[in-house]
C-alpha cells in the first residue's frame, strides 16, 4: 500500500536561527515556509521590540529587513520569550555584544529552566547578567558590551543553544569566539552562517568538536526556504512504524537531527531516507517509515544529541514494542519545557506501562498490549504529541490533557493527526 504523504511545518530551529540572523544581516532576508508556532513567534517579537523589520510569520513566507551586526536598539518593555528556551538563550547571547540593557521575560515553565549555561560564559567576555528573582533563571537584565573580550567555552555537554549564544554574541558583540562541547549538538547555526558569508570553522578530535568563528565584518542576507522540521515529523513516523507506511515529505535531514530515525530502524520499523536536495547548506529529502515486528533496545548516551527531542515520541513507541528500551544520558530532558523524564514515566505508568524514571536513564517496558488511561501534557508540547501518537492507535483508549501545548511547536497537530489516523484505515 503507498504510505501515507505527511508535509510537517517549517523547523525550528532553523526558524529561530533565520530571523536572529537575518536581523542582523546587511539586506533583506527572505524565508519561505517559515514556522509559524508559539516558539517562533516569540523570537519575532523580541526582534520587533528591537527595532527590527519582521513580517508576519502566518503568509508562508517572512520578510526581514537586516539591522545589521550593531544595527539592534535597545526596548523598553521587557522582551517575552513565552515558552522558548532557544528564543531566550539566543537572544541571551545576541544581547551579550548590544552596548545597552534589556529585560527578558517568560512564561513560568520557562523561568524554572536554567540560563547560567549561557550566562556564565557570555560573563567572560565582560556582559553583565542580572537575575531578577530566582537564582540562574529569567527575568534577566542584561548589560551588553561592544566589544566584548574574545570568548572560549569548553562545555560539559553538547548543547546547540549553548553554542549559538556564544556565536551569536561574538558577532554584535564583534570579537572571536570558541567553543568546544562533547560530540555535536545541531549544527543549524553554523552552516547558516556559512551560507551567509561568515566562515565557521569547525573541527573534531577525541570526541569533542571545537568550533571557532572570527571576528566578522558583515553577514549577507538569508534567500531560504525552510525544512520541513524532523522532530514534528517524527510523531507520524512513530505512527508509521506503528501502523502503516507513513512519508514525511521535504524534511530537513541534518544528521544532527535524525538520530530517532535510525533508532526506529533498530527496533525493527521499515525506514527509507529518499535525500531530494540541499537548502542553504542542509539536506532535505522525503523520510518513509512503515511498520515492522517492533522491539526493545538500547538508546546510547552518544546518541541523545541527535536525538533530544524525540525522546517522548521514541518512548511512546517503545510501549508499543516487545522487550525493554533503554535511555541512557537523559539528564539533560528534565530541564526541558517539562520534567521530560518524570513526565514520561509518570504518563506510561497512568496507562498501564511499566516505566522507571532512573535518574540519568529511563527504561520502558514494552506491552505491545492495549493502553488505557488519562495522561498529562504537563503543558510541553512534545510530551501531548507523543501520547496523541499512541491514543490514535486502535485499541488504545487513551485521553491527553492539555493538548493545546502542540501549538508551541506544530499549530495543526491535532487535526493532522486525525487525517493521517484515517487515511490508514483506523478509524
Ligand atoms: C535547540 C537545541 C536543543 C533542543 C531544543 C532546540 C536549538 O537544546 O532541545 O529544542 O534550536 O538550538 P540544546 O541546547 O540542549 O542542544
Amino acid at each position: 500500500m503507498a504510505p501515507v504523504d505527511v508535509r510537517v511545518p517549517g523547523d525550528k530551529s532553523i526558524t529561530h536561527r533565520a530571523l536572529i540572523l537575518g536581523s542582523l544581516a546587511e539586506g533583506t532576508s527572505r524565508l519561505a515556509r517559515p514556522l509559524d508556532s508559539g516558539d517562533t513567534r516569540s523570537t519575532a517579537g523580541a526582534l520587533r521590540g528591537l527595532g527590527v523589520d519582521v513580517s508576519g510569520l502566518d503568509r508562508g513566507h517572512t520578510v526581514v529587513r537586516g539591522a545589521g551586526l550593531t544595527g539592534w536598539r535597545a526596548c523598553r518593555d521587557a522582551l517575552d520569550c513565552g515558552n522558548s528556551g532557544t528564543t531566550a538563550r539566543l537572544l541571551l547571547g545576541a544581547l551579550a555584544g548590544c552596548p545597552f540593557e534589556s529585560r527578558l521575560i517568560g512564561d513560568p515553565s520557562l523561568q524554572r529552566r536554567p540560563m547560567r549555561r549561557v550566562t556564565e560564559p557570555l560573563s567572560e567576555g565582560g556582559a553583565v547578567f542580572e537575575e531578577l528573582a530566582e537564582p540562574g533563571r529569567l527575568p534577566i537584565r542584561v548589560r551588553g558590551r561592544r566589544p566584548l573580550r574574545p570568548l572560549a567555552h569548553d562545555g560539559p555537554r553538547a548543547s546547540a543553544q549553548v553554542k549559538t549564544a556564544l556565536l551569536l554574541a561574538a558577532l554584535t558583540g564583534q570579537t572571536s569566539v570558541r567553543v568546544s562541547e562533547p560530540g555535536l549538538s545541531r549544527d543549524h547555526t553554523e552552516r547558516m552562517l556559512a551560507s551567509m558569508g561568515a566562515g565557521v570553522a569547525v573541527r573534531s578530535h577525541h570526541g569533542r568538536t571545537d568550533v571557532s568563528l572570527d571576528a566578522s565584518p558583515r553577514l549577507e542576507p538569508l534567500d531560504l526556504a525552510i525544512p520541513g522540521d524532523p522532530s514534528s515529523a517524527a510523531f507520524f513516523l512513530g505512527l508509521g512504524a506503528l501502523l502503516g507506511a507513513v512519508r514525511a515529505l521535504h524534511v530537513g535531514l541534518n544528521p544532527t537531527r535524525i538520530g530517532a530515525v535510525h533508532v526506529l530502524a533498530r527496533m525493527g520499523a521499515a525506514v527509507r531516507i529518499e535525500p531530494t536536495g540541499e537548502e542553504a547548506g542542509e539536506p532535505v529529502g522525503d523520510i518513509i517509515v512503515g511498520p515492522g515486528t517492533l522491539g526493545g533496545t538500547i538508546v546510547d548516551a552518544a546518541e541523545v544529541p541527535a536525538l533530544l527531542d524525540e525522546i517522548p515520541l521514541l518512548a511512546a513507541v517503545a510501549a508499543m514494542a516487545d522487550g525493554e528500551t533503554r535511555f541512557d544520558g537523559v539528564a539533560e530532558l528534565r530541564v526541558k519545557e517539562s520534567d521530560r523524564v518524570a513526565a514520561l514515566a509518570a504518563n506510561l505508568r497512568a496507562v498501564g506501562v511499566a516505566a522507571e524514571d532512573q535518574g540519568d536513564r529511563l527504561v520502558v517496558g514494552g506491552t505491545g498490549g492495549r493502553l488505557r488511561g488519562m495522561v498529562r501534557s504537563f503543558d510541553d508540547h512534545r510530551i501531548a504529541m507523543a501520547f496523541g501518537v499512541l491514543a490514535a492507535l486502535p485499541g488504545n483508549e487513551i485521553i491527553v490533557d492539555g493538548r493545546e501545548a502542540a501549538g508551541i511547536s506544530y499549530p495543526g497537530f491535532w487535526t493532522e493527526l486525525d487525517r493521517v489516523t484515517m487515511e490508514l484505515g483506523a478509524k
